[in-house]
């Protein structure tokens, strides 16, 4: 069975095609790897699939069963709310339900004439608020930020102060304890530390959903999928295995067309060589022919495949007319803290001519 069904999808934005005739499917287990320069509409694609957009022309159908959870490239939302309750926004309809079951409580407390219908609404909500949850959802939120390296003060802190990465967990844990089985995941790593990246890692390779992961990170991809969905020139191409796998693939696709296009173009040389002798005989026989060779080069001409073009790529030059000193920069004693929370301090560093310098450390 599968879990989605995407077919002949269109998209374009005013007169820019992004994509056309795009159709996939998505089964269980499926671990897909979707790749494409930037710009080519992997994003876009998402959207579509998540129903934010809606294609030009196309179908997306998903089963009963499909739960989809997103990880957004970009987001930010209401800066003001702590991390722990922005993740308890997953629970929204449980925390609704919970609020009703204390208002009853509290009609109950004051002995309205009611009392029997009341008792039992309460009992009904109640049934359903732990049915679906209710008394584990706070410390299941709790454990989620947990484990993602939160501690109990980050977990109190204002969205708006966090780090990059710290938003990234945070919106991962959401999508975690939605309950989703088919997760769509675009750049998941950007700002990830190198702990939180080996945890997701983790995570991904023993999840028992299927998901679609956009990354530009080979080795990343390289652990976690078993396909590839490549989008390019508009197109999107599916191949087998992980990233190396569809490398080698692509390579293999790109060296038969290659060799077909040379055949090809040999061919019609030769073809050609014998259009221009039947011309120089100049007889009526001979002009037919060389018309009816005519016709079959237009015929191979029209089935020639192009292969692709190599992308151009960018290159840059910065001449350099002075040459700089040897000391770039020192500090000497550097320290910042925010109210009481101290970031760092006794910060001395020399940065010398020709250094290149990998700064790190974990998030936030
Ligand atoms: N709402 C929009 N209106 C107009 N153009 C858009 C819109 N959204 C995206 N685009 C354009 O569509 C193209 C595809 O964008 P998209 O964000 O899907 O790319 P991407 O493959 O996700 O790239 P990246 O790897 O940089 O994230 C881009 O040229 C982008 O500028
Ligand atoms: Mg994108």
């Amino acid at each position: 069975m599968s879990l989605l069904n995407a077919s002949n999808l269109n998209k374009s934005f005013g007169t820019d095609v992004i994509f056309s005739g795009i159709s996939f499917e998505i089964q269980e287990n499926d671990r897909v790897g979707l790749v494409g320069i930037n710009g080519s509409g992997k994003t876009t694609l998402f959207k579509l699939l998540t129903g934010e957009m809606l294609p030009d022309a196309g179908d997306i159908s998903k089963s009963n069963s499909t739960v989809l959870g997103y990880m957004e490239q970009h987001v930010c939302r209401d800066l003001e709310r702590s991390a722990y309750s922005e993740v308890l926004t997953v629970f929204a309809s449980l925390l609704q339900l919970e609020e009703e079951l204390n208002g009853i409580n509290l009609q109950l407390q004051t002995k309205p004439k009611n009392i029997d219908e009341l008792i039992e609404k309460q009992a009904l909500l109640n049934d359903r608020f732990v049915a679906f949850g209710g008394l584990t959802c706070r410390s299941k939120a709790r454990a989620a930020l947990l484990g993602l390296g939160f501690d109990d003060e980050q977990m109190g802190m204002p969205i708006g102060v966090l780090s990059g990465g710290q938003k990234g967990k945070l919106q991962l844990a959401k999508m975690l304890l939605s309950g989703a089985n088919l997760l769509l995941l675009d750049e998941p790593t950007n700002h990830l530390d190198i702990a939180s990246v080996e945890w997701l890692e983790d995570f991904l390779r023993t999840y028992s959903g299927s998901f679609i992961v956009i990354s530009h990170d080979r080795y990343f991809l390289d652990k976690i999928t078993n396909r590839t969905f490549e989008m390019e020139n508009h197109r999107l191409t599916l191949y087998k295995g992980n990233y190396s796998a569809y490398l080698s693939q692509k390579d293999e696709n790109n060296l038969a067309i290659q060799r077909k296009f040379d055949n090809t173009q040999k061919e019609i040389k030769r073809i050609e060589g014998i259009v221009a002798q039947q011309r120089q005989w100049n007889r009526e026989r001979n002009i037919k022919t060389a018309e009816s060779k005519l016709k079959m080069i237009d015929r191979l001409e029209n089935t020639l495949q192009k292969p692709d073009e190599k992308l151009d790529s960018i290159h840059f030059d910065f001449g350099i007319n002075q040459r700089g000193g040897n000391d770039v920069m020192t500090t000497d004693k550097l320290a910042l803290s925010f109210g009481n929370k101290k970031l760092f301090q006794n910060v001395d560093m020399e940065i010398h001519r020709g250094e290149r310098i990998f700064l790190i450390g974990p998030n936030g």
